[in-house]
């Protein structure tokens, strides 16, 4: 059973933060008005990718998946005043939303939102300045095609992270398949050979059930 799932997000950390994230997440919780679904990381991962840009001393941060700017508020924090986010949203109403939330949590100077296809977008980014870390974490089915450019635009001892390779463990049972399940596998079977980056997996148990964080080391 999953039922302590929730309890262990909240004790395992000091308390996550602001009211405005807070607001932001219930907002996202229980906003159909808004139209966002329910899918931001929790608010243990945010801190994650928070603690983990500062421990690499980033200043430069690609987010794929932008939806109500949660995440990137987490990203934009943890940056110098004169660091940059470039987050990419594919749907205008979702980056309307994200450009309000980044802009009450006072981090719109370092945030810029680019809406578009992630993958035509991308393509035309040079990887000069490079970025020190990518957060991947949008449609699943394009999951490999996003880690390629995303190491195309990383700079060596950068990292990238994507989200939700694990999927309730599915991603590992060959008796299961759908869309995003197949999509990550393609992105594990390609890393399984790829000289370019030196991987693990952080299985995560919080308020959203059994998932995990792909960490990559740019070589
Ligand atoms: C879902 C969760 C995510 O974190 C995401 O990026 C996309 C979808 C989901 O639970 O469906
Ligand atoms: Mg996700």
């Amino acid at each position: 059973t999953h039922d302590h799932a929730p309890l262990a997000g909240r004790l395992i950390t000091q308390p996550v933060s602001s009211s405005l994230l807070i607001r932001i997440t219930q907002r996202s919780r229980k906003c159909e008005e808004q139209g966002l679904p329910d899918i931001a990381v929790p608010a243990v991962q945010g801190k994650f990718l928070n603690l983990l840009l500062r421990s690499i001393g980033a200043k430069r941060v690609l987010e794929l998946g932008t939806l109500g700017g949660y995440s990137t508020i987490w990203l934009a924090r943890a940056l110098p005043d004169d660091g940059e986010v470039v987050t990419m949203e594919l749907l205008e109403k979702y980056a309307k939303v994200a450009a309000e939330n980044i802009e009450a949590a006072g981090v719109s100077n370092k945030v810029k939102i680019i809406v578009g296809r992630a993958i035509d977008e991308l393509q035309k980014l040079k990887p000069s300045p490079p970025f020190d870390m990518v957060f991947i974490d949008a449609d699943k089915p394009s999951s490999l095609d996003y880690f390629i450019e995303a190491k195309r635009l990383t700079r060596p001892g950068g990292v990238i992270i994507v989200d939700n390779v694990v999927q309730y463990g599915q991603v590992a049972n060959p008796d299961y398949s759908d869309h995003m399940v197949e999509g990550v596998r393609r992105l594990m079977n390609a890393i399984k050979t790829d000289t370019d980056v030196d991987t693990t997996v952080i299985q995560t148990v919080g308020t959203k059930g059994h998932d995990g964080f792909l960490y990559a080391f740019r070589r």
